[in-house]
């Protein structure tokens, strides 16, 4: 199969030519993920985990059957290991409140590094300043990798949790949870890992990398917006009070206390999303049909054209490592002289989706001096010509902006 085999199955690359180079925001949805959540809909509808009638029986088997599949797509050890969440940030809140805010003290600290996405800052800010706990954090080189000396330097005895970004969402960098995992245990601190922006793109085996807690979101792998992940070690889960409290969550309750169910229930107050639950389960058996090597393959092929073009044009500064092997398909750029945001909307005159501003990650863009920058970022259903399409396209943004060039 081919990058143009694969582009047939999704709805929205029909009839039109829009190159979407805003992958890492989100990505598209083939047809047979829309379809699951629609025929959740027409065949199963009923309120999950209550019901005693076939629909309702139905509908929780359809969601428990898909967290069966995404703990074996993570290598999760049981499927109570694993929640469901709304998105990659509520899943960070969640391990913030429930885990950080009982375990944390004054003199703690809290380790992530300058390049994380807001949602793996600020809800260590918040309980940091609830619980005098002081947050720390890793710096990269140049090029955004983080170094042994700089993860042993701030990873202490005072370590209480480390939570790092699997990839950068604008450095595009991999960092190495799982030697960073191998430290934090050594000074008996808990490893969370933000994998927003890896899911989507490599194989992740939570046991290899030996996180405690694991997060991302079904919408940048091809799911459904609504429908996010945390996995937990049972054990660390186990002990944790639930973070949003109310119905489904609850074991039993009196006037004046509850007990909570068990895992991974406790965790999921409320209604819970079963329809997008059996579309992640669709999409994930749509990306395992695709491959990671084949991913992994399309994505250097395009990334790499994208940066050779970019030095060619002569007035782009590239932001991330050199090695378009280490961008996981994400290109973050400013072109000489024009904002990002104009850029941006230069490049959507020729039907071209590029991201522009600071990405979530105010502090990163303090740290490498940029107000903002453009990020493109491609998946493997993007194709050679429409890279052709975005360079010229970019090679033209400094006329229209009235350089000479
Ligand atoms: C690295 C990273 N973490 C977290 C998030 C937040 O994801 P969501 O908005 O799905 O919660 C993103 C989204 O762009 C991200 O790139």
């Amino acid at each position: 199969m081919t990058a143009e085999d694969f582009r047939q199955d999704f709805p929205i690359f029909q009839g039109n030519d829009y190159v979407y180079f805003d992958n890492a925001a989100t990505s598209q949805r083939p047809l047979q993920v829309i379809d699951a959540v629609s025929d959740f809909y027409k065949r199963s509808n009923a309120n999950p985990l209550r019901g005693l009638y076939d629909w309702s029986v139905d509908a929780t088997d359809r969601y428990e059957h898909a967290r069966k599949v995404v703990a074996s797509f993570i290598g999760a050890a049981s499927e109570t290991e694993i929640v469901f969440t709304r998105n990659t940030t509520e899943s960070m809140n969640l391990v913030a409140y429930s885990y950080g805010m009982a375990n944390l003290r004054a003199g703690d600290e809290v380790v992530i590094t300058v390049m994380e996405h807001h949602s793996n800052i600020l809800p260590w800010q918040s309980v940091c300043n609830k619980t005098g706990a002081k947050l720390v954090f890793m710096e990269p080189d140049e090029e955004g990798y983080i170094s042994r000396e700089e993860y042993e330097s701030k990873i202490t005895e005072r370590t209480r949790i480390v939570s790092v970004g699997h990839v950068s969402n604008v450095m595009g960098v991999t960092n190495p949870v799982k030697e960073i995992a191998a430290l934090a245990h050594k000074v008996g601190a808990v490893m969370v890992v933000d994998g927003a922006q890896a899911a989507p793109h490599m194989k992740v085996d939570v046991r290899d990398i030996d996180a405690d807690f694991y997060a991302f979101s079904g919408h940048k792998l091809m799911g459904p917006m609504g429908i996010g992940v945390l996995y937990g070690k049972e054990k660390l889960l186990d002990k944790m009070d639930p973070f949003l409290t109310g119905g489904e969550m609850i074991e039993y309750v009196t006037r004046d206390s509850a007990t909570w169910a068990e895992l991974p229930h406790k965790f999921e107050a409320g209604t819970v999303n079963a329809a997008d639950a059996v579309g992640l389960e669709e999409a994930i058996h749509y990306f395992e049909k695709v491959g990671f090597d084949f991913i992994r393959e399309r994505e250097i092929a395009l990334t790499s054209r994208i940066m050779e073009g970019m030095k060619a044009n002569g007035h782009v500064k590239l932001y991330g490592p050199e090695d378009p092997a280490d961008h996981c398909g994400i290109v973050t750029f400013v072109i000489d002289g024009v904002h990002p945001h104009d850029t941006a909307s230069i490049l959507n005159e020729d039907h071209i989706c590029i991201r522009a501003g600071h990405h979530c990650a105010q502090p990163l863009m303090q740290f490498i001096g940029a107000g903002s920058t453009a990020r493109a970022s491609v998946y493997f259903y993007n194709t050679e010509e429409e890279v052709e399409r975005f360079l010229k396209s970019l090679d033209g943004v400094r006329k229209v902006m009235g350089y000479g060039y």
